[in-house]
C-alpha cells in the first residue's frame, strides 16, 4: 500500500468516515477538498482545502474518494464521475482498509476499494475499483461487486452474489446466495432480495419487489 499522504475528496459524512479509517490505518490525512464548504462535515483537526481546482497532481499525495450516497434521488453517478475526472488529471485514488476488517487472502480487491470498519470479505470475492464496503458489511464467498457500487452499512451479500457497477445495496439489506443484480440497481434499506432485478430499478421490502426509480 502507498504510504503517501492523502487528501479526501468530499467532506460530507462519507468523507469523514473515510478520513477516520485512513487515520486508523496510520496514514497522514492532509484535509478535504469540497466545493460546498457550508455543508461540509469533515473531521476535527482536518482542514478544508477549498475545491479540487486547488489540487496539484505533482505534489506527492494520493486522493481518497469521500463521496458516498444513499441510493435515493440526486446524482447517483457523482462518485464515479468525480474520480474519473481527477484520474484524468493524473491523480491516484488510494484504497482504504480500516484495521478492523477481515479480508480473505483469497479475495481480489481492485485499487481504490474502500473497506470500512468491521466489514468482512470472504474467499473468492472480487470487488472492482471505487466500490464501498461500508461499516459492518459481509461480502460472502465468491461474490462479485461492480465498480463504484456502494454496499451500505450492515448489508449481507450471501455467497456467489453478483452486483453490477454503479449500484446501491441499502443498509441492512440481505441478498440471497447466487442472485445476480444488473448495473445501477438500488436495493432499499432492509430489503431481502430473493431473485434478480432486471435492468435499472429499485428493489424494496421483504421479500423485495421491483419499483421504478424516481
Ligand atoms: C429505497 C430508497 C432508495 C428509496 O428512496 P426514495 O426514492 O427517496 O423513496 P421515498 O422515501 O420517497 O419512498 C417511496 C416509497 O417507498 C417506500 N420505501 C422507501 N424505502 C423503503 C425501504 N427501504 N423499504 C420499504 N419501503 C420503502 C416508502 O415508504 C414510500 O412508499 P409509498 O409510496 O407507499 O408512500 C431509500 O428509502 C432507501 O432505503 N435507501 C437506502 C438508504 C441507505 O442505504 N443508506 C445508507 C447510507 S450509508
Amino acid at each position: 500500500m502507498s504510504g503517501r499522504p492523502v487528501i479526501v475528496v468530499g467532506a460530507g459524512g462519507h468523507g469523514a468516515v473515510v478520513a477516520d479509517a485512513l487515520l486508523a490505518e496510520g496514514r497522514t490525512v492532509l484535509g478535504f477538498v469540497d466545493p460546498r464548504p457550508d455543508s461540509a462535515i469533515g473531521l476535527p483537526g482536518l482542514d478544508l482545502l477549498g475545491s479540487d481546482d486547488n489540487l496539484d497532481p505533482e505534489a506527492g499525495y494520493d486522493l481518497a474518494n469521500g463521496i458516498g450516497g444513499t441510493g435515493a434521488g440526486g446524482d447517483r453517478d457523482l462518485r464515479r464521475r468525480v474520480q474519473v475526472r481527477l484520474e484524468a488529471r493524473g491523480f491516484h485514488f488510494t484504497s482504504v482498509r480500516h484495521p478492523s476488517v477481515v479480508v480473505s487472502p483469497h479475495a481480489a480487491l481492485a485499487v481504490g476499494v474502500q473497506l470500512l470498519a468491521r466489514s468482512v470479505v470472504q474467499a473468492g470475492a472480487r470487488i472492482e475499483a471505487g466500490a464501498i464496503v461500508n461499516t459492518g458489511v459481509i461480502i460472502e464467498h465468491g461474490c462479485r461487486i461492480g465498480a463504484f457500487t456502494h454496499c451500505a452499512s450492515g448489508a449481507i451479500l450471501c455467497g456467489e452474489v453478483e452486483v453490477g457497477e454503479g449500484s446501491h445495496i441499502g443498509a441492512g439489506a440481505v441478498i440471497r446466495q447466487g442472485v445476480r443484480l444488473e448495473p445501477g440497481v438500488v436495493v432499499g434499506a432492509g430489503a431481502v432480495v430473493l431473485e434478480a432485478g432486471v435492468g435499472e430499478g429499485m428493489l424494496i421490502g421483504v421479500p423485495a419487489r421491483r419499483r421504478g426509480i424516481a
